[in-house]
């Protein structure tokens, strides 16, 4: 299981596909959520945060821990395996609600989980904007209907955005290589495209510093941090 053996899959491939977590930003300095000491997720309770219910119950709290991520996420830069990965006009699939992909100069991100550079309307009026992560916006109302506005990010419990998915249903089903970068893959539906794949008959490359959910799908799994294996997975 080297990494030669995965560049020559990559090599073969005509259509890889990408598909990444919290791993992948790890390096640029923002926290994943489930590591056990540094996780977001130990230190801060899903469930107030990151929930219809918690939004409900405080909804300052809530975009205020949202305000100090945005402002985290203005501060960091994209790291070696965002430039790798945006030099390659592959679908590249993300939980991720940063905008490090982009920034590098990825054309083709699907985020699952929504942007955390976007405000949406919390009720049903569709309306959203673009907010500077640098100067987050406070608690505010939607300025077309009285229901307050909230980050466009997917919530514990709530859909994912339809176009994404089916986009990241249909890379997954189609593609020969899938390279799952920096995930622990225990959410889902997101994680289950990775069998989908698998069951497409790609072959799974997995990225990661510890074993994950999905190494048992793994044809190759590489341990180590994903900006110095993803630019030698990915080197021409
Ligand atoms: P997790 O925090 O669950 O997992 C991060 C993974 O990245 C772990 O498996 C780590 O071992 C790995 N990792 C850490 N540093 C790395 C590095 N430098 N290089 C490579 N791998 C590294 O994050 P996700 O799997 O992204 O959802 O979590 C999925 C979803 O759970 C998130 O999108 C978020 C969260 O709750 C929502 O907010 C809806």
């Amino acid at each position: 299981m080297s990494i030669e053996h995965a560049r020559q899959l990559i090599t073969a491939a005509k259509r890889p596909a990408s598909f990444s977590g919290a791993g992948l930003s790890a390096e640029s300095g923002i926290s994943t959520f489930r590591d056990a000491r540094q996780g977001l997720w130990a230190k801060y309770d899903p469930a107030l945060l990151a929930s219809p219910q918690g939004f409900a119950a405080n909804p300052e709290m809530v975009i205020e821990w949202y305000a100090l991520r945005r402002r985290t996420i203005a501060a960091a830069e994209p790291n070696a395996a965002h430039r790798a990965l945006a030099t390659l006009d592959w679908p590249h699939i993300t939980q991720n609600v940063d905008d490090l992909l982009h920034r590098a100069g990825a054309c083709n991100v699907l985020q699952l989980h929504g942007s955390i550079m976007l405000d949406r309307c919390h009720g049903n009026c569709g309306y959203e904007e673009t907010i500077d992560p640098a100067d987050p916006p406070a608690l505010r109302n939607c300025p077309k209907c009285p229901s307050p506005m909230r980050p466009g990010v997917v919530w514990f419990g709530e859909s994912l955005p339809m176009d994404a998915w089916h986009a990241a249903e249909q890379a997954c089903t189609s593609c020969d290589v899938l390279l799952v970068i920096g995930t622990s893959a225990v959410v889902y539906p997101a994680a289950g495209l990775i069998s989908v794949a698998k069951s497409g008959s790609a072959k799974v490359i997995i990225v990661n510093t510890t074993a994950s959910d999905a190494s048992d799908l793994a044809d190759v799994e590489l341990i180590g941090p994903a900006g110095e294996l993803v630019p030698k997975l990915l080197a021409s």
